[in-house]
Protein backbone atom coordinates (compact mmCIF):
# COMPACT_ATOMS: atom_id res chain seq x y z
CA UNK A 1 0.00 0.00 0.00
CA UNK A 2 1.52 3.13 -0.71
CA UNK A 3 2.09 5.60 1.95
CA UNK A 4 0.35 8.72 1.66
CA UNK A 5 2.69 10.75 3.69
CA UNK A 6 5.61 9.99 1.34
CA UNK A 7 6.94 12.85 -0.86
CA UNK A 8 4.88 13.98 -4.16
CA UNK A 9 7.87 13.26 -6.13
CA UNK A 10 7.89 9.34 -5.34
CA UNK A 11 5.03 8.81 -6.92
CA UNK A 12 4.09 11.77 -9.04
CA UNK A 13 3.09 11.86 -12.96
CA UNK A 14 4.78 14.64 -14.78
CA UNK A 15 3.45 15.96 -17.88
CA UNK A 16 6.30 17.34 -19.89
CA UNK A 17 5.82 20.44 -21.58
CA UNK A 18 8.05 21.13 -24.64
CA UNK A 19 7.10 24.88 -24.69
CA UNK A 20 7.92 25.09 -28.37
CA UNK A 21 5.43 23.00 -29.20
CA UNK A 22 2.56 22.77 -26.78
CA UNK A 23 0.68 26.13 -27.42
CA UNK A 24 1.07 29.31 -29.00
CA UNK A 25 0.24 32.00 -26.66
CA UNK A 26 1.33 35.21 -29.46
CA UNK A 27 0.39 34.01 -32.82
CA UNK A 28 3.73 33.43 -33.72
CA UNK A 29 4.07 30.08 -34.63
CA UNK A 30 6.12 29.07 -31.82
CA UNK A 31 4.69 28.15 -28.36
CA UNK A 32 5.52 30.13 -25.48
CA UNK A 33 4.46 30.58 -21.89
CA UNK A 34 1.04 32.32 -22.46
CA UNK A 35 -0.43 29.08 -24.15
CA UNK A 36 1.22 26.56 -21.49
CA UNK A 37 -0.59 29.48 -19.12
CA UNK A 38 -3.62 29.38 -20.78
CA UNK A 39 -3.56 25.32 -21.21
CA UNK A 40 -3.30 24.71 -17.31
CA UNK A 41 -6.90 23.66 -17.01
CA UNK A 42 -6.16 20.85 -19.48
CA UNK A 43 -3.03 19.78 -17.40
CA UNK A 44 -5.21 19.93 -14.03
CA UNK A 45 -8.31 18.42 -15.69
CA UNK A 46 -6.01 15.41 -17.67
CA UNK A 47 -5.19 14.89 -13.85
CA UNK A 48 -1.26 15.00 -13.78
CA UNK A 49 0.29 15.94 -10.19
CA UNK A 50 3.03 18.36 -12.19
CA UNK A 51 4.55 19.70 -15.13
CA UNK A 52 8.28 19.58 -16.45
CA UNK A 53 8.95 23.10 -18.95
CA UNK A 54 11.62 22.42 -21.42
CA UNK A 55 14.50 24.98 -21.59
CA UNK A 56 12.81 28.50 -21.64
CA UNK A 57 15.64 30.71 -20.93
CA UNK A 58 17.99 33.31 -23.32
CA UNK A 59 19.28 31.31 -26.00
CA UNK A 60 20.27 31.97 -29.93
CA UNK A 61 17.52 28.45 -30.02
CA UNK A 62 21.06 26.33 -31.71
CA UNK A 63 19.65 23.11 -30.34
CA UNK A 64 15.94 24.83 -29.15
CA UNK A 65 17.09 26.34 -26.10
CA UNK A 66 19.48 23.68 -24.75
CA UNK A 67 22.08 26.13 -25.36
CA UNK A 68 21.26 28.35 -22.94
CA UNK A 69 22.82 32.53 -22.41
CA UNK A 70 21.46 33.47 -19.66
CA UNK A 71 19.87 31.65 -16.75
CA UNK A 72 18.32 33.75 -15.01
CA UNK A 73 16.26 35.25 -17.38
CA UNK A 74 13.44 33.79 -20.26
CA UNK A 75 13.53 33.86 -24.05
CA UNK A 76 11.60 36.78 -25.77
CA UNK A 77 9.91 34.21 -27.99
CA UNK A 78 8.57 32.05 -24.98
CA UNK A 79 7.94 35.44 -22.72
CA UNK A 80 9.45 37.23 -19.85
CA UNK A 81 10.60 36.52 -16.25
CA UNK A 82 7.20 37.99 -14.76
CA UNK A 83 5.33 35.71 -16.79
CA UNK A 84 7.41 32.87 -15.83
CA UNK A 85 6.99 33.74 -12.19
CA UNK A 86 2.92 33.96 -12.84
CA UNK A 87 2.81 30.35 -14.33
CA UNK A 88 4.89 29.03 -11.53
CA UNK A 89 1.83 31.38 -9.21
CA UNK A 90 -1.25 29.54 -11.13
CA UNK A 91 0.26 26.22 -11.85
CA UNK A 92 0.11 26.23 -7.86
CA UNK A 93 -3.25 27.55 -7.90
CA UNK A 94 -3.99 24.33 -10.10
CA UNK A 95 -2.72 21.78 -8.03
CA UNK A 96 0.16 21.38 -10.28
CA UNK A 97 3.43 21.72 -9.31
CA UNK A 98 6.55 22.97 -11.77
CA UNK A 99 9.93 21.42 -12.88
CA UNK A 100 12.04 23.44 -15.40
CA UNK A 101 15.00 22.43 -17.02
CA UNK A 102 18.76 23.15 -16.07
CA UNK A 103 21.65 22.33 -18.35
CA UNK A 104 24.76 22.30 -16.46
CA UNK A 105 26.80 20.69 -18.61
CA UNK A 106 27.19 23.05 -21.52
CA UNK A 107 26.31 26.96 -21.75
CA UNK A 108 25.64 28.88 -25.36
CA UNK A 109 28.77 30.40 -27.19
CA UNK A 110 26.50 33.35 -26.76
CA UNK A 111 27.07 33.20 -22.80
CA UNK A 112 28.67 36.20 -21.37
CA UNK A 113 31.43 33.19 -20.08
CA UNK A 114 32.41 31.86 -23.35
CA UNK A 115 32.24 35.40 -24.71
CA UNK A 116 34.62 36.69 -22.52
CA UNK A 117 36.77 33.74 -22.77
CA UNK A 118 37.17 33.66 -26.50
CA UNK A 119 38.13 36.79 -26.37
CA UNK A 120 40.33 36.67 -23.71
CA UNK A 121 42.47 34.48 -25.40
CA UNK A 122 44.49 31.05 -24.77
CA UNK A 123 45.69 30.46 -21.34
CA UNK A 124 43.28 33.43 -19.52
CA UNK A 125 41.38 32.48 -16.56
CA UNK A 126 38.42 32.96 -18.53
CA UNK A 127 39.08 30.05 -20.54
CA UNK A 128 39.32 28.19 -17.49
CA UNK A 129 35.69 27.65 -17.08
CA UNK A 130 35.46 25.46 -19.91
CA UNK A 131 37.24 23.12 -21.78
CA UNK A 132 40.08 24.40 -23.84
CA UNK A 133 42.82 22.96 -25.33
CA UNK A 134 45.83 23.04 -27.89
CA UNK A 135 45.41 20.60 -30.25
CA UNK A 136 47.49 17.72 -31.66
CA UNK A 137 49.71 16.77 -34.71
CA UNK A 138 51.54 19.59 -36.85
CA UNK A 139 50.57 22.76 -35.59
CA UNK A 140 48.10 21.55 -33.63
CA UNK A 141 45.82 21.28 -36.64
CA UNK A 142 44.00 17.91 -35.11
CA UNK A 143 41.26 17.89 -32.15
CA UNK A 144 42.93 17.05 -29.01
CA UNK A 145 41.53 13.91 -28.71
CA UNK A 146 38.95 11.25 -30.41
CA UNK A 147 35.83 12.57 -28.75
CA UNK A 148 32.61 12.52 -30.69
CA UNK A 149 29.70 15.12 -30.54
CA UNK A 150 26.46 13.14 -29.63
CA UNK A 151 25.25 15.18 -32.73
CA UNK A 152 28.05 14.11 -35.13
CA UNK A 153 31.26 14.87 -35.96
CA UNK A 154 34.48 15.87 -33.51
CA UNK A 155 33.28 17.01 -30.18
CA UNK A 156 36.44 20.07 -30.95
CA UNK A 157 36.09 23.32 -32.42
CA UNK A 158 39.42 25.01 -33.12
CA UNK A 159 39.17 29.08 -32.73
CA UNK A 160 40.69 31.56 -35.20
CA UNK A 161 43.60 31.94 -32.58
CA UNK A 162 44.31 28.13 -32.81
CA UNK A 163 42.89 26.78 -29.36
CA UNK A 164 40.20 24.24 -29.88
CA UNK A 165 36.94 23.76 -27.35
CA UNK A 166 34.66 21.20 -26.17
CA UNK A 167 31.41 20.31 -26.72
CA UNK A 168 30.22 17.19 -26.49
CA UNK A 169 26.99 18.46 -28.76
CA UNK A 170 26.58 21.40 -31.11
CA UNK A 171 29.88 23.69 -31.48
CA UNK A 172 27.13 26.14 -30.23
CA UNK A 173 27.33 23.99 -26.89
CA UNK A 174 30.52 24.77 -25.12
CA UNK A 175 31.05 22.37 -22.35
CA UNK A 176 32.30 23.63 -18.87
CA UNK A 177 34.48 22.81 -16.55
CA UNK A 178 33.07 21.18 -13.50
CA UNK A 179 36.11 21.33 -12.03
CA UNK A 180 36.06 25.01 -11.62
CA UNK A 181 34.74 26.31 -8.17
CA UNK A 182 33.09 29.39 -10.33
CA UNK A 183 30.93 26.72 -12.43
CA UNK A 184 29.80 24.91 -8.94
CA UNK A 185 28.98 28.43 -7.12
CA UNK A 186 27.31 30.01 -10.43
CA UNK A 187 24.91 26.89 -10.39
CA UNK A 188 24.27 26.60 -7.34
CA UNK A 189 22.96 30.21 -7.12
CA UNK A 190 21.31 29.50 -10.34
CA UNK A 191 19.19 26.91 -8.80
CA UNK A 192 18.69 29.31 -5.99
CA UNK A 193 17.43 32.03 -7.57
CA UNK A 194 14.45 29.68 -9.37
CA UNK A 195 14.01 27.59 -6.13
CA UNK A 196 12.96 31.04 -4.70
CA UNK A 197 10.95 31.68 -7.44
CA UNK A 198 8.94 28.66 -6.61
CA UNK A 199 10.06 25.97 -8.98
CA UNK A 200 9.47 22.51 -7.43
CA UNK A 201 12.61 21.26 -8.83
CA UNK A 202 14.69 20.93 -12.37
CA UNK A 203 15.19 17.91 -14.62
CA UNK A 204 18.85 17.97 -15.49
CA UNK A 205 20.01 18.19 -19.02
CA UNK A 206 22.76 15.68 -19.66
CA UNK A 207 23.47 14.61 -15.88
CA UNK A 208 25.85 11.99 -16.47
CA UNK A 209 28.52 14.28 -18.75
CA UNK A 210 29.38 17.12 -16.14
CA UNK A 211 32.82 14.95 -14.91
CA UNK A 212 35.46 15.10 -17.24
CA UNK A 213 38.42 12.19 -16.89
CA UNK A 214 41.46 15.29 -15.78
CA UNK A 215 43.23 14.17 -19.02
CA UNK A 216 40.63 13.89 -21.57
CA UNK A 217 42.55 10.53 -22.73
CA UNK A 218 40.82 8.89 -26.55
CA UNK A 219 37.77 6.76 -26.27
CA UNK A 220 38.39 3.15 -24.73
CA UNK A 221 37.68 0.83 -27.40
CA UNK A 222 33.84 0.10 -28.08
CA UNK A 223 33.90 -3.50 -29.03
CA UNK A 224 35.96 -5.69 -27.22
CA UNK A 225 39.66 -6.40 -28.91
CA UNK A 226 39.62 -10.01 -28.62
CA UNK A 227 35.96 -11.43 -29.25
CA UNK A 228 34.96 -7.97 -31.41
CA UNK A 229 32.09 -8.19 -29.16
CA UNK A 230 30.50 -4.95 -28.08
CA UNK A 231 32.38 -4.16 -24.61
CA UNK A 232 31.22 -2.32 -21.65
CA UNK A 233 32.88 0.96 -20.16
CA UNK A 234 34.13 0.52 -17.16
CA UNK A 235 35.13 3.75 -17.30
CA UNK A 236 34.08 6.17 -19.94
CA UNK A 237 36.45 9.67 -19.56
CA UNK A 238 33.42 11.78 -20.17
CA UNK A 239 29.86 9.62 -19.78
CA UNK A 240 28.69 8.56 -15.62
CA UNK A 241 32.41 8.86 -13.99
CA UNK A 242 31.85 8.85 -10.38
CA UNK A 243 32.71 12.46 -9.69
CA UNK A 244 29.66 13.65 -10.73
CA UNK A 245 28.05 13.03 -8.31
CA UNK A 246 30.02 15.39 -5.65
CA UNK A 247 28.10 17.91 -7.37
CA UNK A 248 24.86 16.51 -6.96
CA UNK A 249 25.38 15.91 -3.49
CA UNK A 250 25.99 19.57 -3.19
CA UNK A 251 22.83 20.39 -5.44
CA UNK A 252 20.68 17.96 -2.62
CA UNK A 253 21.98 20.31 0.12
CA UNK A 254 20.79 23.96 -1.64
CA UNK A 255 17.42 21.81 -2.56
CA UNK A 256 17.08 20.69 0.95
CA UNK A 257 17.79 24.73 2.26
CA UNK A 258 14.03 25.32 1.01
CA UNK A 259 10.76 23.88 2.26
CA UNK A 260 8.45 21.54 0.03
CA UNK A 261 10.18 18.47 -1.19
CA UNK A 262 11.69 20.46 -4.09
CA UNK A 263 13.23 17.60 -5.96
CA UNK A 264 15.54 17.11 -9.13
CA UNK A 265 15.07 14.13 -11.83
CA UNK A 266 18.16 13.13 -13.56
CA UNK A 267 18.73 12.94 -17.33
CA UNK A 268 21.34 10.28 -16.81
CA UNK A 269 22.25 7.57 -19.51
CA UNK A 270 23.87 4.61 -17.40
CA UNK A 271 24.52 1.48 -18.66
CA UNK A 272 23.16 -0.41 -16.17
CA UNK A 273 20.23 -0.06 -13.49
CA UNK A 274 23.04 -0.11 -10.73
CA UNK A 275 24.75 3.01 -12.30
CA UNK A 276 21.31 4.82 -12.55
CA UNK A 277 20.92 4.49 -8.95
CA UNK A 278 24.57 5.49 -8.01
CA UNK A 279 22.37 9.15 -9.11
CA UNK A 280 19.59 8.35 -6.31
CA UNK A 281 20.66 7.72 -3.26
CA UNK A 282 19.72 9.82 -0.44
CA UNK A 283 22.28 12.47 -0.34
CA UNK A 284 22.10 12.42 -4.45
CA UNK A 285 19.11 13.65 -6.52
CA UNK A 286 15.53 12.12 -6.24
CA UNK A 287 14.72 10.60 -9.07
CA UNK A 288 16.16 9.59 -12.84
CA UNK A 289 14.49 9.02 -15.79
CA UNK A 290 14.51 4.86 -16.88
CA UNK A 291 15.45 4.96 -20.59
CA UNK A 292 15.91 0.92 -20.23
CA UNK A 293 12.30 1.02 -19.98
CA UNK A 294 11.81 3.54 -22.99
CA UNK A 295 14.44 1.41 -24.92
CA UNK A 296 13.05 -1.97 -24.26
CA UNK A 297 11.22 -3.92 -27.22
CA UNK A 298 7.50 -4.88 -27.06
CA UNK A 299 8.78 -8.09 -25.51
CA UNK A 300 7.36 -9.74 -22.23
CA UNK A 301 11.00 -11.19 -21.15
CA UNK A 302 12.74 -8.09 -22.20
CA UNK A 303 10.27 -5.79 -20.26
CA UNK A 304 10.23 -7.79 -17.21
CA UNK A 305 13.76 -7.80 -16.75
CA UNK A 306 13.95 -4.18 -16.88
CA UNK A 307 11.20 -3.92 -14.93
CA UNK A 308 12.91 -6.48 -12.05
CA UNK A 309 16.27 -4.87 -12.68
CA UNK A 310 15.11 -1.45 -12.35
CA UNK A 311 12.67 -1.93 -9.05
CA UNK A 312 15.65 -3.67 -6.84
CA UNK A 313 18.60 -1.62 -7.91
CA UNK A 314 16.70 1.36 -7.17
CA UNK A 315 15.11 -0.02 -4.37
CA UNK A 316 18.15 -0.97 -2.68
CA UNK A 317 19.57 2.93 -2.21
CA UNK A 318 15.40 3.41 -1.37
CA UNK A 319 14.71 5.43 -4.91
CA UNK A 320 11.48 5.27 -6.16
CA UNK A 321 11.45 4.25 -10.48
CA UNK A 322 10.28 6.78 -12.92
CA UNK A 323 8.95 5.24 -15.63
CA UNK A 324 8.93 7.03 -19.48
CA UNK A 325 7.95 6.27 -22.83
CA UNK A 326 8.88 8.72 -24.69
CA UNK A 327 10.14 12.70 -24.79
CA UNK A 328 11.09 15.00 -27.21
CA UNK A 329 14.52 13.63 -28.38
CA UNK A 330 13.56 9.95 -29.00
CA UNK A 331 10.62 8.71 -31.72
CA UNK A 332 7.41 8.51 -30.51
CA UNK A 333 6.33 4.89 -28.96
CA UNK A 334 2.90 4.81 -31.04
CA UNK A 335 5.73 4.62 -34.47
CA UNK A 336 8.21 2.60 -32.31
CA UNK A 337 5.66 -0.52 -31.44
CA UNK A 338 4.05 0.04 -34.42
CA UNK A 339 6.92 -1.68 -36.30
CA UNK A 340 6.77 -5.52 -35.96
CA UNK A 341 11.14 -5.36 -34.96
CA UNK A 342 11.38 -6.59 -31.80
CA UNK A 343 15.00 -5.58 -31.56
CA UNK A 344 15.71 -3.36 -28.59
CA UNK A 345 16.80 -0.27 -29.28
CA UNK A 346 20.14 0.19 -28.28
CA UNK A 347 21.38 3.81 -26.56
CA UNK A 348 23.45 6.89 -28.53
CA UNK A 349 22.20 4.70 -31.58
CA UNK A 350 20.06 6.66 -33.92
CA UNK A 351 16.80 4.60 -34.08
CA UNK A 352 16.09 3.63 -37.79
CA UNK A 353 12.88 2.60 -38.66
CA UNK A 354 12.94 -0.79 -40.03
CA UNK A 355 9.78 -1.29 -42.58
CA UNK A 356 6.87 0.19 -42.89
CA UNK A 357 4.69 1.29 -39.60
CA UNK A 358 1.55 0.02 -38.29
CA UNK A 359 -0.25 2.56 -36.67
CA UNK A 360 -2.97 0.63 -35.59
CA UNK A 361 -0.85 -2.23 -34.09
CA UNK A 362 1.58 0.64 -32.43
CA UNK A 363 -1.56 2.60 -31.27
CA UNK A 364 -3.00 -1.00 -28.79
CA UNK A 365 0.57 -1.37 -28.12
CA UNK A 366 0.79 2.33 -26.77
CA UNK A 367 -2.52 2.36 -24.50
CA UNK A 368 -1.53 -1.44 -23.07
CA UNK A 369 1.80 0.09 -22.33
CA UNK A 370 0.29 3.67 -21.03
CA UNK A 371 -1.89 1.10 -18.42
CA UNK A 372 1.42 -0.85 -17.79
CA UNK A 373 3.33 2.09 -16.75
CA UNK A 374 0.99 3.86 -14.99
CA UNK A 375 0.20 0.60 -12.73
CA UNK A 376 4.27 0.06 -11.83
CA UNK A 377 5.81 1.44 -8.53
CA UNK A 378 7.02 5.11 -8.41
CA UNK A 379 6.27 7.87 -10.73
CA UNK A 380 5.95 8.46 -14.49
CA UNK A 381 6.68 10.99 -17.30
CA UNK A 382 3.88 11.55 -20.31
CA UNK A 383 5.60 13.55 -23.22
CA UNK A 384 2.86 15.76 -24.17
CA UNK A 385 0.90 14.55 -27.23
CA UNK A 386 1.66 11.00 -26.07
CA UNK A 387 -1.81 11.56 -24.41
CA UNK A 388 -3.40 11.86 -27.77
CA UNK A 389 -1.49 8.77 -29.33
CA UNK A 390 0.65 11.00 -31.66
CA UNK A 391 2.83 9.17 -34.30
CA UNK A 392 6.17 10.41 -34.78
CA UNK A 393 6.03 12.88 -38.08
CA UNK A 394 8.49 10.59 -40.17
CA UNK A 395 7.49 12.64 -43.66
CA UNK A 396 8.39 15.90 -42.42
CA UNK A 397 10.02 17.64 -45.70
CA UNK A 398 13.92 18.16 -45.63
CA UNK A 399 13.76 21.90 -45.83
CA UNK A 400 11.74 21.98 -42.80
CA UNK A 401 14.10 20.57 -40.60
CA UNK A 402 15.83 22.18 -37.87
CA UNK A 403 17.02 19.97 -35.26
CA UNK A 404 21.24 20.13 -35.56
CA UNK A 405 21.73 16.56 -35.93
CA UNK A 406 20.05 16.59 -39.32
CA UNK A 407 23.12 18.73 -40.42
CA UNK A 408 25.77 17.66 -38.01
CA UNK A 409 24.86 13.84 -39.66
CA UNK A 410 25.65 15.21 -43.26
CA UNK A 411 21.67 14.79 -44.02
CA UNK A 412 21.80 10.61 -42.30
CA UNK A 413 19.99 11.16 -39.25
CA UNK A 414 16.56 13.34 -39.54
CA UNK A 415 17.32 14.29 -35.88
CA UNK A 416 14.00 14.56 -33.22
CA UNK A 417 11.80 17.11 -35.13
CA UNK A 418 9.71 14.11 -36.17
CA UNK A 419 8.42 13.57 -32.32
CA UNK A 420 8.59 17.53 -31.66
CA UNK A 421 5.23 18.84 -33.80
CA UNK A 422 3.20 20.65 -32.66
CA UNK A 423 0.32 19.59 -30.82
CA UNK A 424 -3.46 19.90 -32.48
CA UNK A 425 -5.80 21.29 -30.02
CA UNK A 426 -8.87 21.92 -32.11
CA UNK A 427 -10.05 22.49 -35.63
CA UNK A 428 -10.29 20.65 -38.95
CA UNK A 429 -6.70 21.61 -39.98
CA UNK A 430 -3.84 22.75 -39.34
CA UNK A 431 -2.82 24.66 -36.85
CA UNK A 432 -5.73 22.91 -35.38
CA UNK A 433 -5.67 25.62 -32.63
CA UNK A 434 -1.92 25.37 -31.41
CA UNK A 435 -1.60 29.06 -32.41
CA UNK A 436 -4.49 31.77 -31.52
CA UNK A 437 -7.08 32.77 -34.35
CA UNK A 438 -5.31 35.62 -36.71
CA UNK A 439 -1.97 34.13 -35.79
CA UNK A 440 0.94 36.12 -37.74
CA UNK A 441 2.70 32.78 -38.94
CA UNK A 442 2.44 29.04 -39.36
CA UNK A 443 3.50 26.49 -36.78
CA UNK A 444 7.36 26.11 -36.64
CA UNK A 445 7.58 22.60 -38.16
CA UNK A 446 4.03 21.42 -40.13
CA UNK A 447 1.71 19.44 -38.62
CA UNK A 448 0.14 16.86 -40.80
CA UNK A 449 -3.04 17.34 -43.03
CA UNK A 450 -4.59 14.33 -40.93
CA UNK A 451 -4.18 15.24 -37.46
CA UNK A 452 -7.95 16.60 -37.03
CA UNK A 453 -8.79 13.48 -35.38
CA UNK A 454 -6.27 13.98 -32.95
CA UNK A 455 -6.87 16.73 -31.39
CA UNK A 456 -7.45 17.35 -27.71
CA UNK A 457 -11.49 18.68 -28.55
CA UNK A 458 -11.99 15.41 -30.92
CA UNK A 459 -10.92 12.95 -28.79
CA UNK A 460 -12.65 14.48 -25.97
CA UNK A 461 -15.89 12.70 -24.75
CA UNK A 462 -14.71 9.61 -26.99
CA UNK A 463 -14.49 6.54 -24.83
CA UNK A 464 -12.16 4.67 -27.45
CA UNK A 465 -9.63 7.59 -27.75
CA UNK A 466 -6.46 8.02 -25.77
CA UNK A 467 -6.89 10.76 -24.45
CA UNK A 468 -9.93 9.49 -22.54
CA UNK A 469 -7.46 6.22 -22.15
CA UNK A 470 -5.23 8.77 -20.07
CA UNK A 471 -7.94 10.61 -18.26
CA UNK A 472 -9.34 7.70 -16.76
CA UNK A 473 -5.88 5.76 -15.99
CA UNK A 474 -4.92 8.60 -14.28
CA UNK A 475 -8.40 9.33 -12.56
CA UNK A 476 -7.98 5.22 -10.96
CA UNK A 477 -4.49 5.78 -10.17
CA UNK A 478 -5.20 8.93 -7.82
CA UNK A 479 -7.81 7.20 -6.21
CA UNK A 480 -6.58 3.69 -5.60
CA UNK A 481 -4.16 3.53 -2.52
CA UNK A 482 -2.65 0.48 -4.18
CA UNK A 483 -1.08 2.51 -7.03
CA UNK A 484 1.75 4.62 -6.74
CA UNK A 485 4.63 4.04 -4.76
CA UNK A 486 5.01 1.28 -2.98
CA UNK A 487 5.86 -2.76 -4.58
CA UNK A 488 4.79 -5.38 -6.29
CA UNK A 489 4.37 -9.08 -6.65
CA UNK A 490 4.14 -10.89 -10.17
CA UNK A 491 1.55 -13.62 -10.82
CA UNK A 492 2.01 -16.68 -12.82
CA UNK A 493 0.64 -15.88 -16.08
CA UNK A 494 0.46 -17.78 -19.37
CA UNK A 495 3.48 -17.19 -21.75
CA UNK A 496 4.06 -13.60 -22.62
CA UNK A 497 1.41 -12.19 -20.60
CA UNK A 498 2.42 -10.12 -17.46
CA UNK A 499 0.33 -10.38 -14.66
CA UNK A 500 1.42 -8.30 -11.55
CA UNK A 501 -0.44 -7.38 -8.29
CA UNK A 502 -0.57 -4.13 -5.81
CA UNK A 503 -2.13 -4.36 -2.64
CA UNK A 504 -4.60 -3.72 -1.40
CA UNK A 505 -6.60 -5.67 -4.24
CA UNK A 506 -5.08 -4.36 -7.45
CA UNK A 507 -3.94 -5.99 -10.25
CA UNK A 508 -2.07 -5.30 -14.06
CA UNK A 509 -1.50 -7.61 -16.91
CA UNK A 510 -0.97 -7.22 -20.20
CA UNK A 511 -0.81 -9.78 -23.12
CA UNK A 512 2.16 -9.21 -25.56
CA UNK A 513 1.64 -12.51 -26.86
CA UNK A 514 -0.03 -13.18 -30.15
CA UNK A 515 -3.19 -15.17 -28.53
CA UNK A 516 -6.05 -14.33 -26.54
CA UNK A 517 -6.13 -15.24 -22.93
CA UNK A 518 -8.59 -15.37 -20.28
CA UNK A 519 -7.83 -12.60 -17.44
CA UNK A 520 -6.92 -13.71 -14.12
CA UNK A 521 -8.92 -13.64 -11.15
CA UNK A 522 -10.85 -10.58 -10.51
CA UNK A 523 -13.31 -9.10 -9.44
CA UNK A 524 -13.63 -6.40 -11.66
CA UNK A 525 -12.46 -4.95 -14.53
CA UNK A 526 -11.53 -1.35 -13.33
CA UNK A 527 -9.98 -0.65 -16.73
CA UNK A 528 -9.22 -1.77 -19.96
CA UNK A 529 -6.71 -0.24 -22.87
CA UNK A 530 -9.30 -2.57 -25.90
CA UNK A 531 -12.79 -4.00 -25.33
CA UNK A 532 -12.55 -6.77 -22.82
CA UNK A 533 -15.02 -10.04 -24.72
CA UNK A 534 -15.80 -13.01 -22.99
CA UNK A 535 -13.14 -12.66 -20.29
CA UNK A 536 -10.87 -12.75 -22.68
CA UNK A 537 -7.59 -10.44 -22.81
CA UNK A 538 -6.85 -9.47 -26.59
CA UNK A 539 -2.82 -9.58 -28.04
CA UNK A 540 -1.37 -6.29 -27.46
CA UNK A 541 -3.98 -5.56 -24.78
CA UNK A 542 -4.23 -4.36 -20.66
CA UNK A 543 -6.44 -4.69 -18.55
CA UNK A 544 -6.70 -3.05 -14.39
CA UNK A 545 -8.16 -5.15 -12.26
CA UNK A 546 -9.74 -5.46 -8.69
CA UNK A 547 -8.92 -8.56 -6.90
C1 LIG B 1 19.47 16.21 -23.77
C2 LIG B 1 18.25 16.95 -24.20
O1 LIG B 1 17.12 16.20 -23.85
C3 LIG B 1 18.41 17.18 -25.68
O2 LIG B 1 17.22 17.64 -26.28
C4 LIG B 1 19.56 18.12 -25.90
O3 LIG B 1 19.79 18.26 -27.28
C5 LIG B 1 20.83 17.59 -25.25
N1 LIG B 1 20.62 17.09 -23.94
C6 LIG B 1 21.89 18.67 -25.17
O4 LIG B 1 21.57 19.61 -24.20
Amino acid sequence: MSDTSAPWWRSAVIYQVYIRSFADGNGDGVGDIAGIRSRLPYLKDLGVDAIWINPWYKSPMADHGYDVADFRDIDPLFGTLAEAEQLIEEAHRHGLRVIPDIVPNHTSDQHAWFRAAVAAGPGSPERERYVFRPGRGPGGAEPPNDWVSTFGGPAWTRLPDGEWYLHLFAPQQPDLNWQHPDVRAEFEDIIRFWFSRGVDGFRIDVAHGLAKHPELPDLPPRRNPDDGRPRRYVEHPHWDRDEVHDIYRAWRRVADEFPGDRTFVAEAWAETPERLAAYVRPDGLHTAFNFDFLMSSWDPKDLRAVIDNSLAMLGAVGAPATWVLSNHDVVRHVSRYGRRAARRWVANEPYRPEGPVDLDLGTRRARAAALLMLALPGGAYIYQGEELGLPQVEDLPEAVLQDPIWERSGHTDRGRDGCRVPIPWSGQEAPYGFSPDGATAAPWLPQPADWAGRSVAAQTGDGTSMLELYRAALRVRRAHPALGDSTLTWLDAPDGVLTFTREPGFACTVNLSPEPHPLPAHTSVLLSSGPVEHGLLAPDQAAWLTR
